[in-house]
């Protein structure tokens, strides 16, 4: 194992135990975020539609705004945010499908979902370039992935939202979440940018539908 993946899977270690602890307050902490978020999310998964996975599913904070007619799968790293997306799930009356899973090796065969939906994940996944092309492996040809993500205003320096974030409670919510997905993160796992919308008073999270690369790898 080299010293890249040792310290990958550290960072995903990290990310697990970090969520698996806040699990239980984490949607008290985001409360007053969530109302701006929330239209951000209806707006998203409205283009969800037929089989979809939702990577990073989180306590099920989308759950209440998929279309009907959905056939949802999540996953997620930590089993206490599965746990309380499980509960989201019963209390809504929805069937999810929910699992134990890592964004980066996602046990999927290639070209199954017509959608795959990903929501403010990607500032944790230690390689996130690697967790995006999954993404675009697991989505059909003709299939719609959606993302809602925090992006650095410049590449490497967090924006002042996330700044601060960053120095108030990073305790509480982790010490990755510096780690922003950039619009270049998404290029180089060979995705399309179908429509890009810049969100927020500071255009630091950003909508994007894309759809996967023209060339895909056989055998998936
Ligand atoms: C900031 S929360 C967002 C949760 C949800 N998507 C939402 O919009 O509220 C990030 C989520 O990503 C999960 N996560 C982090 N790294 C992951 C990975 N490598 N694979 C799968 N899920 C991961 C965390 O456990 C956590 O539930």
């Amino acid at each position: 194992m080299t010293e890249a993946v040792r310290l990958a899977d550290r960072e995903k270690e990290a990310a697990r135990e970090h969520y698996n602890r806040v699990a239980m307050l984490y949607d008290l902490v985001e409360v007053l975020d969530e109302r701006t978020f929330r239209p951000w999310r209806q707006k998203l998964l409205a283009h969800a539609g037929g089989r979809t996975l939702e990577v990073g599913v989180g306590t099920g904070k989308n759950f209440p705004w998929y279309p009907p007619g959905v056939a949802l799968t999540g996953i997620d790293i930590a089993e206490k945010m599965l746990a309380a997306a499980r509960q989201r799930a019963r209390r809504l009356g929805l069937a999810v499908e929910l699992h134990l899973a890592d964004a980066q090796a996602l046990e999927f065969r290639g070209g199954v979902f017509d959608t795959v939906v990903s929501t403010f994940v990607f500032c944790s996944v230690p390689d996130p370039v690697r967790g995006l092309r999954e993404l675009g492996r697991v989505v059909k040809g003709e299939g719609k992935i959606l993302l809602l993500e925090h992006v650095a205003k410049e590449p490497g320096k967090p924006g002042p939202l996330m700044g601060m974030l960053g120095s108030v409670i990073a305790r509480l919510m982790g010490p990755t979440i510096t780690n922003h997905l950039t619009l270049e993160h998404v290029l180089q796992a060979g995705l399309r940018i179908e429509s890009l919308e810049h969100l927020g008073r500071d255009h630091d999270v950003k909508m994007i539908v894309a759809g996967p690369a023209r060339e895909r790898p056989s055998g998936g």
